[in-house]
């Protein structure tokens, strides 16, 4: 997967040089570049933000240099079918909730853009603009505002790049893992059986592994119940054994 991210800080990427992203990158499966916006400006103070339309407090993105950056970058005569081109991703509290599910979408993809806006945003000319030639997704990691979308990208790539073939050594982890079947994920334990007082269940170590996949479906159901009734109420009935309804 090809993966290029703009922004005006892009040592606030630099983690992705670090552990399984930096291996993937190392290996091939990940051919990520991280680019500063400010190498299409054109003036002297590298300007890249200026005073709202209609008014309001902070800045917003000029689109000029957006504009070079998404050209460069996607270049519309490569695709005019807009086959080749690379599916858009700005992230922004205003965006579609990032998901699991969007995470699978989005590994399926052979190259991400990705446009760290700051301040109030980016003109949002640029997004309808790059939307006459290439998908256009603006994605929020939840209900509260960061200062820009540089943390969002990593949690982003991060949440993708697992997903990615031979990224994980385990491909069994993606099965069980937290929302991989809308449940949370069941609590998980090593060794010693006994520490500080506190046993691992019993259930655990029986060796049976029909009762520990019973266990582990059960506090599976709990824990979503009691955190997250939403992903609960959103579950197909028709993936609930009679046991669970049960539990
Ligand atoms: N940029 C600022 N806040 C954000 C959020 N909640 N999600 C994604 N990008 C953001």
């Amino acid at each position: 997967m090809r993966v290029d991210v703009v922004s005006i800080f892009p040592e606030y990427l630099a983690p992705l040089d670090l552990s399984l992203i930096g291996r993937a990158r190392a290996a091939g499966t990940l051919r990520l570049a991280v680019h500063d916006l400010r190498s299409w400006t054109h003036d002297v103070h590298r300007t890249v933000d200026d005073t709202p339309y209609g008014g309001g407090p902070g800045m917003v993105m000029r689109p000029e240099p957006w504009g070079e950056a998404l050209d460069a970058l996607a270049p519309a005569e490569l695709a005019p079918d807009g086959v080749t081109l690379p599916r858009l991703l700005v992230p922004s509290p205003a965006g579609e909730p990032f998901t699991q599910a969007m995470a699978h979408e989005l590994a399926a993809e052979s190259h991400l853009l990705f446009a760290c806006g700051r301040y109030e945003g980016i003109d949002q000319r640029v997004l309808d603009h790059a939307a006459t030639r290439m998908r256009v997704t603006e994605v929020s990691l939840g209900d509260y505002v960061l200062f820009g979308g540089e943390v969002a990208v990593l949690v982003i790539l991060e949440a993708v790049t697992r997903l990615l073939p031979g990224v994980l050594g385990n491909a069994g982890s993606l099965d069980e893992e937290s929302h991989a079947h809308g449940l949370l994920e069941a609590p998980m334990y090593t060794k010693p059986a006994t520490w500080r007082g506190h046993e691992v269940p019993e259930v655990l170590r029986s060796g049976d592994h029909g009762r520990i996949a019973r266990w582990r479906r059960d506090e599976a159901l709990t824990r979503t119940a009691a955190r997250r009734p939403d992903l609960l109420a959103a579950l197909d009935p028709a993936s609930l054994d009679k046991r669970d309804r049960a539990a």
